[in-house]
């Protein structure tokens, strides 16, 4: 989604501000636009499509300025088009806003300004800002943004400059993040911290209702009545490398091959084999709570969500603890029953995820016990959540999530055996689920070893328009991810099922033209999963099986077999993603796409 980068020292802005959307542009945009002062005087470049387009409109008239703030666009209210990139002029020119978030009330607002004479040139929403703070701007530039932000009703994370205030920029927070990189005579900010990891690691994440004035040697923090607020300067852990695409083609495969370093990543220093139990130093102050709880809800949104059907089957079988897993996007507009008994786990990789933040809120507002399951140190989710455990993935940069998802079924796995082992759970289980997941990375490596022949299938299967995924117990919300994995970088229309559920209503699809990828590991419910691939086989069907190492019999029955090695069922899903992924990604490079930014997609989805 939106980006925000803004600058304020000695280096060339123009370039330090290019080079940090160039960092976000992962996130997803359509347009990006940039403002720098010179001379007292605001100027402001803008360009539709990639950055390449504003770094050509830039280059040859760059002006070596010393402050500067930038933007990604990603289309919400208008088209992607110059007039409506950021960032947004007020009518003399002198300020300069780009903001992230949603200003609900801008309707209103727009028609109050145009009636006291402001001229508006975008179809935006985020305009209204950069004529509401020059209304009210006489001498004191903070004041009249604080001013402006008491009258906007929605969500925003902005930076504005003033063209005869060149010492300082201003920034503010309600719903959309941002954070300050604090440096030596330069100061950043950005609404993510992979804009500024190249410059600094030390960062001051702003809370809601905060507004900060930076200049190129310090920061202040208040709040929207000038109220200074305490703040705390926290270290990035992730290093620019990390965020780097490190010899491969693409992030997302490099973010696949990452996966068996993530798996140490995320359980190190967590296992304690010879108790049979973990250790998550995020839950220890809420341990006693947990003991205690009776029913868990696991709250997210796309993959997020796929891994928490994962966790409820695990919590349940080995914890034996009532979970039910909600799209954090409707959870908020139901009536949800909860109470101190109730534990809600919120699970994100980005931890800025709008509806997954907005659905924790209400939890918390229910008086529930609030869980995060986060990927980014620091983010809001993070923060906001009683206590939590952070998946140690390192920075995920595709927009297909990948390792996040592999570490998110860790994460949950551990969690089930500390809630397990406070209840029924024997020591020998515990043991027995560690030592399986000290095996994984091994396992996992050797799936990658093997990419080439999944490459060779992805080529086979590259121009089918339709694909159908089926899965059953722990691999049915893989079948869910498989085929989100495919649709949202392929764009080929694929569907995750139940595979007990197809033979109501979807088997009707099925033909020749139609393969069906049914993930069938030698599990509790292989023979089951085998009756519904043999009524697909009846129809003509085209068959993909992903099955257990050994099994043979899968040859005789499909039209292509991918393996992968044994493991326990509840951890078959950490295994059995990685062809699923492998399989989209190479789809996706054989029908000359976007990989790591598909079409109308952005990273982190930061509005409703
Ligand atoms: O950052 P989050 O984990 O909260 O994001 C949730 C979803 O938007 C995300 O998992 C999305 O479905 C992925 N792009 C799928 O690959």
């Amino acid at each position: 989604m939106c980006g925000i980068v803004g600058y304020l020292g000695e280096k060339n802005a123009e370039n330090t501000l290019l080079e940090g959307l160039k960092r976000l542009e992962y996130r997803g945009y359509d347009s990006a636009g940039i403002a720098i002062i010179k001379n007292g005087k605001v100027t402001s470049r803008k360009a539709v499509g990639k950055i390449v387009n504003l770094e050509k409109k830039i280059n040859g008239k760059n002006m070596d300025a010393g402050i500067g703030i930038s933007h990604t666009r990603w289309a919400t209210h208008g088209k992607p088009t110059e007039e409506n990139a950021h960032p947004h002029l007020s009518c003399d020119g002198n300020i300069a806003v780009v903001h992230n978030g949603i200003i609900e009330n801008y309707q209103a607002l727009r028609e109050e300004l145009k009636k006291k004479g402001h001229k508006f040139v975008s179809e935006t929403d985020s305009e209204v800002l950069a004529h509401l703070i020059e209304e009210f701007y006489k001498n004191d530039f903070k004041r009249a943004v604080c001013e402006a932000l008491k009258l906007v009703e929605g969500t925003y994370g902005i930076a504005v400059i003033a063209g005869d205030k060149p010492q300082e920029i201003i920034v503010a927070r309600k719903g959309s993040p941002l954070v300050l990189g604090i440096g030596e005579n330069e100061n950043f900010v950005a609404s993510d911290v992979a804009a500024i990891l190249g410059y600094t690691k030390q960062v001051v994440y702003l809370n809601d209702g905060e507004i900060a004035k930076i200049t190129k040697n310090n920061f202040e923090i208040t709040d929207l009545d000038e109220k200074k607020i305490d703040s705390e300067i926290s270290e990035i852990e992730w290093s620019l490398e990390e965020s780097q695409k490190g010899g491969h083609d693409h992030f997302m495969l490099k973010e696949i091959m990452e996966q068996p370093k993530v798996i140490v990543d995320s359980t190190r220093g967590r296992l304690m084999p010879d108790e049979g139990t973990v250790r998550l130093g995020g839950l220890e102050a809420v341990e006693e709570k947990l003991r205690k709880i009776e029913r868990i809800i696991i709250l997210a949104c796309g993959t997020a969500r796929y891994a928490g059907l994962v966790g409820e089957y695990m919590m349940e079988e080995y914890a034996e603890i009532p979970v039910e897993v909600e799209f954090a996007s409707e959870f908020r507009y139901r009536k949800p029953i909860l109470d101190e008994r109730t534990a809600v786990i919120a699970i994100s990789q980005s931890g800025e995820t709008a509806d997954t933040l907005a659905a924790i809120r209400e939890a918390k507002r229910k008086g529930a016990l609030t869980l995060g399951i986060v990927n980014v140190v620091g983010s809001t989710i993070a923060r906001e959540t009683d206590a939590g455990v952070y998946n140690h993935a390192g920075p995920e940069i595709a927009v297909a999530s990948t390792k996040a998802f592999t570490s998110q079924l860790i994460v949950l796995t551990l969690m089930t055996v500390l809630l397990g082992r406070q209840r029924k759970m024997s020591e020998v289980t515990g043991r027995r689920i560690i030592e399986e997941i000290e095996k994984l990375p091994k396992k996992i490596e050797k799936i990658l070893g093997a990419k080439d022949d999944i490459k060779k299938l992805a080529k086979k299967y590259a121009d089918y328009p339709n694909f159908m995924y089926l899965g059953r117990k722990y691999c049915f919300p893989l079948a869910e991810e498989g085929a989100l994995k495919l649709k949202e970088i392929s764009y080929i229309h694929s569907e995750g099922f139940a595979a007990g559920e197809m033979k109501h209503g979807s088997i009707a699809l099925i033909d020749e033209d139609f393969p069906v990828f049914a993930i069938a590991p030698k599990d509790s419910v292989y023979e089951k999963n085998i009756s519904n691939i043999e009524e697909i086989r009846a129809r003509m069907g085209k068959i993909i099986i992903l099955t257990t190492e050994g099994n043979k019999e899968a040859e005789k029955i499909a039209d292509d077999v991918i393996y992968i090695p044994k493991t326990l069922e509840m951890l078959t899903p950490i295994l059995g993603v990685v062809p699923l992924q492998l399989f989209a990604y190479y789809i996706s490079c054989f029908r000359g796409l976007d990989v790591d930014k598909p079409r109308n997609l952005a990273k982190s989805v930061t509005v409703e």
